[in-house]
C-alpha cells in the first residue's frame, strides 16, 4: 500500500520535514513519479491533473489538502471514492485569525486612519462598539467557526446564512435564496468563507452587495472573502465600492490566482489584499491529518470530513 502526493505548485524544501514523518509511516510516490500505480491506495491532493485519480486502479480514497474540494471535484474523472476535506484544527485556528484580524481592522477604521495618515492628518473618526456592528456570516462551517467563538466573546450583533436551517448557534441563522434578502440587510460587515459549487459561483455580485444594510455604525458595509476567488465578481466589487455600495473589503481569494499585477484590487485605498492564505495548509498538519484519516479508514472507521459529492461540498 502506498501514500501518493499529488500536489500543484509542489515544493521540496517546505515538505522535507513533513514527508520525513509520512515517510516514516508509509511508502510514498510523490507525483509524478507515480511507480506502480495499482500500489496506490490513498492520495493526498491539491489541484491534481484532470484523470491521474482515475489512473489509480486500487485507489480507495482521495484526500484533499485544503478544506475545499471544488479542484477535486472539477475532475469528470474523479472516481467513486470517498473525498475527505482537510479539517485539521490548525486550519480553523489560522482561519480564525485571518477573520478576526480583518473584522477589528474594519471595526477600527483602518483603512480610514492609513488614509489620513498618508496625509499626516490627525483627526479622530466615528468610532462605533462592536455590539453596535452587525457581522454576517456566509458559511456556518469549519471556517468560520473559530472566528464566530471570539466574536460572539466580544459581543458583536451575528447573524449566519447557511444551505440548511441551523439551531445549533447563539444567534439568528438565514437559511437558503429565500432568506438571503433578510441576512443581508441586517448586515454591515459580510465575512464569506462559502466553498465555490455550482450554486455559489459569482454570488458575491452587485445585487448581493445592494442589499448589504444601509445607515449601518460604519461609514458603509464591508466585505471579507475568505472562501474562493469563484465567489466574487471583481468588477461589481470594484463597481461598488466606487459608488459606495461598499465602503472596504478585505480579499484573500481572486478570479485569477496570483492576482494579476493589473488589477486595480491592488492599489484601492480601501482594499486589503493577501495572498491566498487566510489558513495556511502547514505541510506538517497536513501530514498528521492524512495519516490519521488513513489509519481510521484502515482499520474500516469513517474520515473526520467527507465532502458530498452531490452537494458540491
Ligand atoms: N482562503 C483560504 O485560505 C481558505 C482556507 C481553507 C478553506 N477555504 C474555503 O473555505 C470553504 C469552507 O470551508 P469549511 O471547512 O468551512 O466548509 P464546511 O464546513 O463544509 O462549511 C460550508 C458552509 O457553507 C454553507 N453553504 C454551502 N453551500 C451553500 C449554499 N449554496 N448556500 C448557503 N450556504 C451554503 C454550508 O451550509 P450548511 O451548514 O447548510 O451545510 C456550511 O455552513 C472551503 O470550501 C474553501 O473554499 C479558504
Amino acid at each position: 500500500m502506498a501514500l501518493l502526493i499529488a500536489i500543484a505548485d509542489w515544493d521540496d524544501a517546505a515538505w522535507a520535514e513533513a514527508l520525513a514523518v509520512l515517510r516514516a509511516r508509509t511508502p510514498l510516490r510523490i507525483w509524478p513519479d507515480l511507480g506502480e500505480p495499482a500500489d496506490i491506495r490513498y492520495a493526498l491532493a491539491w489541484k491534481p491533473p484532470h484523470g491521474l485519480m482515475a489512473s489509480l486502479p486500487n485507489l480507495k480514497a482521495v484526500i484533499s489538502m485544503g478544506a475545499g474540494v471544488d479542484h477535486l471535484l472539477a475532475d469528470p474523472s474523479l472516481p467513486a471514492v470517498p473525498v475527505v476535506r482537510y479539517s485539521a484544527e490548525d486550519l480553523r485556528l489560522r482561519m480564525r485569525d485571518y477573520i478576526v484580524q480583518n473584522v477589528m481592522m474594519h471595526l477600527r477604521r483602518h483603512a480610514d486612519y492609513a488614509a489620513q495618515q498618508r496625509e499626516r492628518v490627525w483627526r479622530e473618526l466615528a468610532q462605533p462598539l462592536a455590539s453596535e456592528v452587525r457581522v454576517g456570516f456566509m458559511g456556518l462551517g469549519n471556517m468560520a467557526s473559530g472566528a464566530i467563538e471570539i466574536l460572539v466573546a466580544m459581543g458583536f450583533a451575528l447573524a449566519g446564512w447557511a444551505r440548511s436551517p441551523r439551531h445549533d448557534m447563539p444567534f439568528p441563522v438565514f437559511a437558503g435564496r429565500g432568506q438571503l434578502p433578510a441576512f443581508l440587510e441586517r448586515t454591515d460587515i459580510l465575512v464569506c468563507t462559502l466553498p465555490l459549487t455550482p450554486e455559489t459561483r459569482g454570488i458575491l455580485n452587485a445585487l448581493l452587495l445592494r442589499g448589504l444594510a444601509r445607515g449601518g455604525p460604519l461609514p458603509g458595509p464591508v466585505l471579507i472573502n475568505a472562501g474562493r476567488g469563484g465567489l466574487q465578481v471583481e468588477a461589481d466589487i470594484l463597481a461598488c465600492l466606487a459608488d459606495g455600495t461598499l465602503h472596504a473589503a478585505s480579499l484573500d481569494v481572486f478570479e485569477e490566482e496570483p492576482l494579476p499585477a493589473t488589477s486595480p484590487l491592488w492599489a484601492h485605498p480601501r482594499v486589503f489584499v493577501t495572498p491566498h492564505n487566510a489558513a495556511w495548509s502547514s505541510p506538517m498538519a497536513v501530514a498528521r491529518f492524512a495519516l490519521e484519516q488513513i489509519d481510521i479508514m484502515e482499520a474500516g472507521g469513517t474520515p473526520a470530513s467527507l465532502a458530498d459529492r452531490a452537494r458540491g461540498y
